[in-house]
């Protein structure tokens, strides 16, 4: 989720390129840097850390004598520049593989956003020409690449670089044979052009150059963007010309930040389908790198149990792990909630794994839990979203989930995240352990691989219908979910939220338990939210809901395209689409957070800041 900035036009650009950076902080990042071209020659600057690292940095090169910038016109006619905020995804996190990146001569410059899937073959490819890259980053292959296709025409040598990519990305390109050109293209990441007078921005969003320019051409998957003099042409990747179409924003500063949704909690959910696209290549790619370690074939072999510990909705997304590590790895798993774990004296010993999942990796019980268990000698792997953050340091392995910052107090990116992370780790663990036959493992990660199209054609068909049904029962005083097996973890899931963000009570059971408790909440008109996509225990459910209907409460489904039964039994279903019953936690999920959401919105309450709750949870 790094950002990008570029800048080409008649003002100095630094602080352009720094002030943009600035706008892009809330994406997360861990290290930061600027080239810029003023006055004949390309300066560049990288800091570890955040943007007051780089500010001490560029302070420094300017106290050593270099160029100065404020803002002022260019002494050249022409200034150009590119800046990013870089989330380590290849390579360390040290300053050599802060961006901008650059080929070996130094003339080529790009700042990139993503992942190259193919890059350790393309590395291995320019070894065998001679080209020996610098970093561990995929951005320095590409930059080589682009220096290697140069024959006079930068967008001709992106073009053809990236006929070689595989992966989502976006970058920005410049170079010193054309000090008043910038190049950018996007795959599958966000890359928008700022249009000014005489001047031209791109961006990883709006938000970064909207003081300057409300113009707006965005870029369209495959295309490519040239800018210079003032004008942007735009070609896809077979350099056909495609006409840019420039829009304008009349968005608030405050909405652009939120990529012009009203809520952070909103662009969240929006930004399902990225977050797990990017957390599967990501976990893919250091599952299958973990040659040895807590996570290679061995280590795996030799797990004889695992426990998963986490709070809230890091708990939930543990329940989906559990299913799936029993169902297709066959090791038993235990789940517990962290502040129950570390005080009840677990019996955990060499052999078990424990698990610590946490978005912020600083929530304070599960770090004692991972730490209780590290004591007694268990192997204890992080599943976290931030970088950096105390679990990585309590952890003897680590996997990172990327879904970039999550700013909404409710958890919504962050769980998908998680859930299919835990998922390609439970593939792992059955591949390394035979458990499972290889046509079966290659149809699941077929399955996984296509969730991120699912997510995004699941909030597009429900969004609006939750919406009207979230209006309708916004004064019902209770709301009762169920669920059996993975229908159950969707069902605590979307209760969780609801409660959170709107403050209406809840209770989540697994639909069998109904009858030896629950069942006395219901009256005439309760609301009854069923989650029922996992077919394998369909006709119980069914059961289920028609003693629910019996008491005359309300039943609102989630159900799997093509169930026909549910009809009878539900006043309102929410199709999604047929997947593996335990991936349908992901898609299942997505329709209970839009109806929490615009529930609470319906009573006008803040949804990214709710009452009481804090985002990260220090304390015990
Ligand atoms: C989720 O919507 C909540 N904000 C909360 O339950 C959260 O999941 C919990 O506090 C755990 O946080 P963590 O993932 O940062 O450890």
């Amino acid at each position: 989720m790094c950002g990008i900035i570029g800048y080409v036009g008649q003002r100095r650009c630094q602080g352009l390129l720094f002030e943009g950076l600035k706008r892009l902080e809330y994406r997360g990042y861990d290290s930061a840097g600027l080239a810029w071209r003023e006055n004949g020659r390309t300066e560049c600057v990288r800091a570890i850390g955040n943007l007051e690292s780089l500010s001490s940095a560029l302070a420094a090169r300017a106290a050593a004598g270099e160029a100065q910038d404020s803002g002022a016109l260019a002494t050249a006619t022409v200034s150009a520049g590119i800046g990013h905020t870089r989330w380590a995804t290849h390579g360390a996190v040290t300053e050599h593989n802060a961006h901008p990146h650059s080929d070996w001569s130094g003339r080529v410059r790009i700042v990139l956003n993503g992942i190259i899937e193919n890059y350790v073959q393309l590395r291995e490819w320019l070894a065998e020409e001679m080209i020996e890259c610098s970093s561990e980053t995929d951005a320095e292959v590409v930059a080589q690449l682009i220096s290697l296709h140069y024959d006079g025409d930068l967008s001709d040598a992106v073009r053809r670089t990236v006929s070689v990519l595989s992966g989502h990305f976006a970058f920005v390109a410049m170079c010193d044979e054309e000090p008043d050109t910038l190049v950018g293209i996007r795959r599958e990441c966000p890359l928008v052009v700022g249009v000014g007078e005489d001047e031209l921005f791109i961006a990883s969003s709006i938000s970064a150059f909207l003081r300057h320019t409300r113009r707006v051409v965005v870029l369209h998957d495959g295309e490519i963007a040239v800018m210079r003099h003032g004008a942007v042409t735009v070609f896809d990747v077979d350099g056909l010309p495609h006409r840019p179409q420039e829009t304008h924003v009349d968005w608030d500063e405050d909405r652009c930040e939120k990529d012009g949704f009203e809520t952070f909690m909103l662009k969240e959910i929006h930004e399902q389908p990225a977050a797990i696209a990017e957390t599967l290549l990501q976990s893919r790619a250091n599952l299958t790198q973990a040659a040895d370690g807590a996570l290679g074939p061995e280590a795996a072999r030799a797990i004889s149990r695992i426990v998963i510990v986490g709070c809230g909705t890091s708990y939930h997304a543990g329940l989906a792990g559990r299913m799936a590590v029993e169902r297709w790895a066959r090791v038993p798993v235990e789940v517990d909630v962290a502040s129950e774990f570390r005080y009840r004296e677990p019996i955990v010993e060499p052999g078990t794994l424990v698990i610590g999942i946490t978005q912020s990796g600083e929530t304070a019980d599960t770090l004692a839990a991972m730490r209780l268990a590290r004591a007694q000698g268990a192997t204890v792997l992080a599943v976290t979203n931030a970088t950096g953050s105390q679990a990585t340091r309590e952890a003897d392995a680590v996997l990172f989930t990327r879904a970039g910052l999550e700013i909404g107090v409710a958890a919504t990116k962050t769980f998908v995240a998680q859930v299919v992370l835990l998922y390609h780790l439970a593939l792992h663990l059955a591949r390394a352990r035979g458990a499972l036959p290889a046509a079966e493992a290659e149809a699941l990660q077929r399955e996984l691989d296509r969730l991120p199209g699912h997510v995004e054609q699941v909030i597009e068909s429900v969004d609006s219908g939750m919406r009207v049904l979230a209006e309708r029962l916004v004064w019902s005083p209770f709301f009762l979910y169920l669920g059996r097996l993975s229908g159950l973890v969707v069902a605590l899931e979307g209760a969780l939220k609801l409660k959170e963000i709107s403050y209406v009570p809840t209770d989540a059971y697994a639909a069998g338990e109904m009858k030896h408790g629950p069942i006395a909440l219901l009256g005439h008109d309760t609301p009854v939210v069923c989650v029922a996509t996992d077919d394998r225990v369909l006709p119980k459910l069914l059961s289920n809901l028609s003693e629910v209907r019996a008491r005359g409460a309300r039943v609102l489904a989630v159900a799997s395209e093509g169930c026909k039964q549910i009809a009878e039994h539900a006043e309102h279903v929410v199709y999604v689409p047929v997947s593996d019953p335990l991936l349908q936690v992901v898609l299942a999920i997505v329709p209970l957070q839009l109806f929490a959401y615009h529930l609470a919105r319906a009573r006008a309450l803040n949804v990214d800041q709710p009452r009481n709750l804090a985002k990260t949870v220090t304390v015990e």
